[in-house]
């Protein structure tokens, strides 16, 4: 049974279907069509809803995309819908912002929107254009334009935090921490007779599930796993979701690395990188939406093994490595051996990432990435380069390049590294390495670019790399396009 609140009610369910989606339960289930439906993969916003948890005390609220959203992932979680924003007569100030904007139009996108601009209002003090534009940027509009939307996520500032929800945290609290602590309610398992579920709380117990159910699909945050449901109607007869494995929560740090668990989201690491890593910053502001960031995992990004995906390319450059457990056994992997072939990986069956250990910065080292896409926000990578390199007294005495996007599987450029590994840091150099690039990768051409662009801009990412280092021209970092 999975117990949740909905809005501030204690509800209790059993679906027919253990996988069905946070949308489908709202829509067809509850017959609550405020939520809407406009792609049905994480990309139009439309379907946005807030989930409410306990963290470190109090309430958390973090808008998610409902249509790739397992219901049951929402076990001991606040579900929001925008239908209880509204209090009586009187609209929640969001909404009354929205209308004095002029926010709105067709109003397809506008629930998604509130919802949203809701979950920013009850995270953030005080408005910043810049942050407002990076909450919204996972909800589209086709008829508004986005400035009255966004002058409505400032006005919203104008009036008091205190709603409905402030007023019943205490309450909301104590129902949520009674389903994590209560016996039945702490392990969750479903079955319908055809599909079953798990959700554990210990890895020790994730190991043990998928020993016994080696067939199982992990679900971690779902954004590309839940794709396969909403765009390719494939099923899976056994889902089991690593969100409650307590182990695989945390964020720690040694004196050599820091330790990213296995179902940690990159709203929760984020911090934690880009302190140690601070070019990481644009690149995780890229990474799909906040919606998306919300939910999706690093370990989501690497299992999931496309040549396309933003991290690979960077924990391969900083030489990262997996910790990966089957049952009681553990074993380290370097992400570089990860990979096998075109989403094939080494994992072996029943084995699954616990962690990722990124090595902190070492002295004298240069990290850089870049993303080429063709939108700056909510859009996949067309190739992805990641730089780090060791320059002493002119020369390079260390060098990692790793690109995605270049190959079927994200990959280290050993020709350019060896073109300059001990050789002088000049753009003779540079031109050198720029031209054996070309020998270590034989990209494609697709919708998001052709074989010779991918080449020459990875080739180009590379003299970027070196002007960068060569001045401290903080203007060259301007945002490239596909
Ligand atoms: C709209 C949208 C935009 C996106 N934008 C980007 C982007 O800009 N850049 C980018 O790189 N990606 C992007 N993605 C892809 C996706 O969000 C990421 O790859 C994400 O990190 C996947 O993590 P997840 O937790 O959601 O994985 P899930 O979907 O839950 O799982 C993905 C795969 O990993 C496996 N898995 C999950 N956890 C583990 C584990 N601990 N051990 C072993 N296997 C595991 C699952 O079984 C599944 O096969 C986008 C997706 C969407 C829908
Ligand atoms: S329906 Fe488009 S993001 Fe969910
Ligand atoms: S108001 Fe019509 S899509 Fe936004």
């Amino acid at each position: 049974m999975i117990k949740f609140l909905l809005n501030e009610v204690e509800s209790q369910l059993s679906p027919e279907d253990p996988h069905g989606s946070v949308l489908d339960y709202l829509r067809e289930t509850l017959q609550k069509k405020g939520s809407k439906e406009g792609c049905a993969s994480g990309d139009c916003g439309a379907c946005t809803v807030v989930i409410g948890e306990t963290v470190d005390g109090g309430m958390q609220y973090r808008a998610i995309n409902a249509c790739i959203t397992p219901m049951a992932t929402l076990h001991g979680k606040q579900l929001i819908t925008v239908e209880h924003l509204k209090q009586g007569d009187t609209l929640h100030p969001v909404q009354q912002a929205m209308v004095e904007c002029h926010g709105s139009q067709c109003g397809f996108c506008t629930p998604g929107f509130i919802m949203s601009m809701f979950a920013y209002r009850k995270s953030h003090a005080h408005p910043d254009r810049e942050a407002i534009c990076e909450a919204l940027g996972g909800n589209l509009c086709r008829c508004t334009g986005y400035r009255p939307i966004i002058d409505a996520a400032a006005q919203m500032f104008e009036s008091p935090l205190e709603d409905q929800f402030t007023s019943a945290e205490e309450k909301t609290l104590s129902a949520l921490q009674a389903i994590a602590g209560g016996g039945d309610g702490a392990e969750l398992a479903l079955n319908n007779g055809e599909k079953s579920y798990f959700s554990p709380t210990s890895v020790s117990n994730l190991a043990y599930l998928l020993q016994q159910h080696p067939e199982a699909k992990l679900v971690a945050g779902g954004t590309d796993l839940c794709l396969e449901f909403t765009q390719f109607l494939r099923e899976f007869n056994t889902l089991i979701y690593t969100g409650r494995v307590v182990e695989m929560l945390r964020v720690e740090e040694t004196g050599s690395a820091i330790e990213i668990g296995g179902a940690v989201s990159f709203s929760d690491c984020a911090e934690a990188l880009v302190r140690h890593y601070p070019d990481l910053e644009e690149l995780l502001a890229r990474l799909g939406s906040l919606q998306i960031r919300n939910q999706a995992t690093m370990a989501g990004n690497v299992a999931n093994a496309s040549p396309i995906a933003d991290m690979p390319p960077v924990l391969i450059a900083l030489d990262a490595q997996l910790l990966l457990r089957c049952g009681e056994e553990t074993r380290l992997l370097p992400v570089r051996d990860y990979y096998k072939g075109y989403k094939e990986t080494a994992q072996a069956v029943s084995e699954f990432i616990e962690r990722i250990i990124i090595p902190k910065p070492k002295a004298g080292y240069d990290f850089r990435v870049y993303k080429i896409s063709k939108r700056l926000e909510d859009d996949i990578s067309a190739t992805c380069g990641a730089f780090y390199i060791k320059i002493e007294g002119g020369v390079v005495s260390d060098a990692r390049v790793a690109f995605g996007g270049m190959a079927a599987i994200p990959a280290r450029a050993g020709n350019c590294e060896q073109a300059l590994i001990g050789q002088a840091w000049n753009e003779q150099t540079i031109e050198i390495a720029m031209t054996a690039l070309a020998e270590d990768f034989q990209p494609i051409s697709d919708f998001r670019a052709s074989a010779e662009y991918r080449l020459s801009v990875s080739q180009n990412l590379l003299k970027r790399f070196y002007l960068e280092l060569e001045s401290t021209a903080d203007q060259l970092r301007v945002t490239h396009y596909a």
